[in-house]
C-alpha cells in the first residue's frame, strides 16, 4: 500500500516507565525539563527543521506496561520510542514490537554506552530501525528526522503486516 499524497505519516512518540518524572528524577542523565516541555520541544522543532515531510506526532506516555503494548498496537506509521527501563528488562515489549513489524527509532535521553552494565542491553534494540541516545531532547528529534527519511525512501513499497 502506497501513503497517499497528501496524507501525513502518522507518527508516535512513545515514553515508558517512569519518563513521566522527567525534570525531577536524576537531572545528570535525564535534564531539568519535563515531559511537557519534551513535548512542546518536539512540537515546535519538528515544523521548523522537518516541515519538508508531511507528519503528524502524538504523544503517549505510561507506567502500565499492558497500556503502553495497546498504545503501539495502533495502526501509526512510525513511533519513536523510549521504553526507559523496560529496554533492558522487557521480552513482552520486544516481542510485541516483532510481532507489529512497527518502524521504530529507539532513543534514550542518556547516554546508555557510559552507564551501568545492566543498561548495556536492549531487547529491543534489534527490532528498530536505528537507536540513538545521548542528545537529551535531541535524541527524539534526531529519531523524528531519520524515521521520516526512512518512511520517505520506503513509502512505495508494500508496508509489512504484523507476524
Ligand atoms: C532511559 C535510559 C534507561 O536506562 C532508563 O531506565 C530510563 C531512561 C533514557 O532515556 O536515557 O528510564 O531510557
Amino acid at each position: 500500500m502506497n501513503q497517499a499524497p497528501d496524507k501525513p505519516y502518522e507518527i508516535l512518540i512513545a515514553n515508558g516507565v517512569n519518563l513521566d518524572l522527567l525534570g525531577r528524577r536524576e537531572k545528570q542523565y535525564y535534564g531539568t525539563q519535563s515531559l511537557l516541555e519534551l513535548q512542546s520541544y518536539l512540537e515546535t522543532k519538528s515544523k521548523d527543521l522537518l516541515n519538508k515531510f508531511p507528519i503528524s506526532l502524538s504523544f503517549f506516555q505510561s507506567n502500565d506496561e499492558s497500556q503502553f503494548l495497546s498504545e503501539l498496537s495502533k495502526p501509526w506509521d512510525g513511533a519513536i520510542i523510549n521504553p526507559g527501563a523496560w529496554t533492558h528488562t522487557s521480552l513482552a515489549l520486544a516481542d510485541r514490537l516483532a510481532a507489529l513489524r512497527l518502524c521504530f527509532v529507539e532513543v534514550h535521553l542518556s547516554k546508555i554506552a557510559e552507564r551501568e552494565e545492566f543498561r548495556q542491553r536492549s531487547y529491543c534494540a534489534v527490532h528498530a530501525i536505528g537507536t540513538i541516545c545521548g542528545l537529551g531532547f535531541d535524541s527524539y528529534l534526531a529519531g523524528l528526522l531519520a524515521l521520516a527519511l526512512h518512511l520517505e525512501k520506503t513509502k512505495s513499497e508494500p508496508k509489512a503486516s504484523p507476524n
